[in-house]
């Protein structure tokens, strides 16, 4: 039994119109990983509604999706910090035509904690945080009546753990990925897929702006939604990528807490993370640590 559901792995690209339902909101979808999804979704015949804040980019890739793959897209400017801009998304994006949503947007400052400012730290939450549910809360009640939908939060593999140089970050892509596992369980019985989406390194533009290197194991922002779509409604994480995936066991699951912290900061340092030149209480912990072991 458990040898049949191994093999039964798709060999087409899963039918996600039918299965959700017509259209698709995302979330941050003007560059980067969100525009993949945009794209990925499109290409599968879903209309779109795709949510950023500037608005020129935004039109832009709208434009060439809606060109492209011949959909409906509605490109809405906004900024999922805003709670009045958030608080009928739902209605504003169609409403029940909504079946599948990706909350891609994440504020992601870097640097040590106590040079970032408390309002850069707050913005982080708002957005990581209380724009993610708040997404969630008004796409799901409508998907569980419907008894279809779907639902994807992006994590990070720095949310497995504490990341030095990402604290407050990595602390909120934590959230979304024991949020995600909530509600997979809970919606599951009506019908509606919750997924997290443990990411590693993505080139994206949001990564080559804080990092100068690239970290192993680093994906294609397409790649990264295939594995995705492939997990929907079979498990309630997916870490795409294999040597992201051991990576995250050996993280999680083998070393001590306080090692796998540390692991995190030398990666963070060998990806030359914008603000950690500058992190000097940090960087002295760090070397004062070497110096004791040595
Ligand atoms: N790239 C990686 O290595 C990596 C690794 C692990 C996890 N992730 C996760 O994957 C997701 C996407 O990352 P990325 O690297 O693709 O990011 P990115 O390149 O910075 O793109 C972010 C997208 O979200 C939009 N956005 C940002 N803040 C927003 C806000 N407050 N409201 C609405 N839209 C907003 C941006 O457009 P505007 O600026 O116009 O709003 C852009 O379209 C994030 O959740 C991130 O935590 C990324």
């Amino acid at each position: 039994m458990r040898l049949r559901r191994a093999q039964k792995s798709p060999a087409a690209p899963p039918d996600l119109r039918g299965r959700y339902g017509p259209a698709a909101l995302v979330v941050g979808a003007s560059v980067g990983l969100g525009a993949a999804w945009a794209e990925a979704l499109a290409s599968r015949g879903l209309d779109l509604v795709l949510v950023a804040r500037r608005a020129e980019v935004l039109a832009d890739t709208s434009a060439r999706l809606a060109r492209t793959y011949g959909v409906k897209v509605q490109a809405l400017p906004g900024d999922l910090a805003d709670p009045s801009w958030l608080a009928d998304i739902e209605d504003r994006a169609g409403g029940g035509d909504v079946g599948f949503a990706v909350v891609n947007a994440a504020a992601a400052p870097s640097g040590p904690f106590i040079a970032s400012s408390f309002d850069t730290l707050e913005q982080t939450v708002a957005v990581n945080c209380l724009g993610s549910l708040r997404v969630a809360r008004s796409v799901l009640p409508g998907m569980a009546e419907r008894g279809r939908g779907g639902l994807v939060l992006m994590s990070s593999l720095a949310g497995n753990q504490g990341s030095p140089g990402l604290a407050a970050y990595a602390a909120t892509k934590a959230y979304l990925r024991v949020l995600a596992e909530g509600l997979w369980y809970e919606m599951r019985p009506s019908g509606v897929d919750v997924l997290a989406c443990v990411a590693g390194a993505v080139d994206t533009p949001g990564y080559s702006a804080s990092a100068q290197a690239h970290a192993p194991g680093t994906m294609s922002p397409a790649a990264v939604v295939e594995a995705t779509l492939e997990a929907l409604g079979r498990r309630p994480v997916v870490v795409p990528g294999r040597l992201n995936a051991v990576a995250s066991t050996v993280m999680l699951r083998l070393l001590p807490r306080a090692a796998g912290v540390e692991v995190m900061a030398k990666a963070n340092k060998a990806a030359g993370l914008a603000g950690l030149e500058s992190a000097r209480g940090w960087r002295g912990q760090a070397s004062g640590r070497q110096r004791r072991a040595g």
